[in-house]
């Protein structure tokens, strides 16, 4: 969490819990991809690629690959040797966010409202566990509300997921953030938030923002490659937040581990 550094790679020591374990964090996968991409790299060019620069170019290619846009990411950023599990809980955005608190955590790391609603969009693909969202579902309205008070999910879809997915103690289910092509790099997402679909407050807070509000008709109502573009120029400025370059941290061997 002291940018885009790699930290969220590395594994918890005696000596602390690490980025990985803190709760926001504990859906995440992939992490022995990485470590493959990175072993490869370092048989061909050893200490020359950091972990920064092959989670940052993974994740360009993992867009593109599920027809999504591609961009330009600089590499030369380098590992960091921090991770802490305080630093995550502190720093991640949390679902239940209002406007203005995302809009204040994105500020602190010098992106602005429009990176907020266009990387808000990556929620076109993936999933989202009932916990991450059962209060909209169970007890609507609640914490939260007052300023900054978000439109309920549709009643009919909310029905849907009460009977279906998320019953009471079933938490641990899942549900597609895009249902139908949440493999798919798409609109579908902005759909979603548009017809009070998507699952979490801080997607149905996008909406409550009237220039935000209309940023996003603006795209659904575009060809996709509108919002491809503007996806990807948000994408290469978060690749680019608080980037340790020079003497700064160091180019790590293993992604699980500072060296020694
Ligand atoms: C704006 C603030 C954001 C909040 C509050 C937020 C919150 C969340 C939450 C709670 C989940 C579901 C975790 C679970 O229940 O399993 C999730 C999933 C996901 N988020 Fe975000 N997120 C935000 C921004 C972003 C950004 C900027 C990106 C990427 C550019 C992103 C990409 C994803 C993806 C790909 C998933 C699906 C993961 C999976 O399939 O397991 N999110 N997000």
């Amino acid at each position: 969490m002291q940018g885009c550094d790699g930290s969220i790679l590395l594994n918890s020591t005696a000596a602390g819990a690490a980025e990985k374990d803190a709760p926001p964090n504990l859906t995440l996968r992939g992490f022995d991809l990485i470590d493959r991409v990175k072993g490869l790299v370092e048989q061909a060019c050893p200490g020359v690629v950091s972990c920064a620069d092959v989670l940052a170019l993974a994740a360009r290619d993992a867009v593109a690959a599920i027809g999504g846009p591609s961009w330009r990411v600089p590499t030369g950023r380098r590992d960091g040797t921090v991770s802490t599990m305080q630093e995550a809980v502190r720093e991640l955005p949390s679902p239940s966010m209002t406007f203005p608190q995302l809009v204040a955590l994105f500020a602190g790391k010098g992106l602005d409202v429009r990176d907020l609603v266009w990387l808000s969009g990556a929620h076109t693909i993936g999933i989202a566990h009932c916990s991450s969202f059962a209060d909209r579902l169970y007890s609507y309205p609640s914490a939260g509300n007052g300023t900054g008070t978000v439109p309920p999910l549709d009643a009919a879809y909310a029905a849907n997921l009460r009977q279906r997915k998320c019953r009471m103690g079933g938490r641990d289910t899942t549900v597609e953030m895009d249902p139908g092509s949440f493999l798919t790099f798409d609109l579908g997402y902005y759909h979603t938030v548009l017809k009070h679909r998507a699952l979490f407050r801080s997607d149905a807070a996008l909406v409550t923002d009237p220039a935000a509000r209309a940023d996003i008709a603006g795209v659904v109502s575009s060809p996709p490659e509108v919002f491809f573009q503007v996806f990807a120029r948000s994408m290469a400025r978060l690749g680019a937040v608080q980037v340790k370059t020079g003497s700064q941290g160091e180019i790590r061997k293993h992604c699980a581990v500072v060296n020694s």
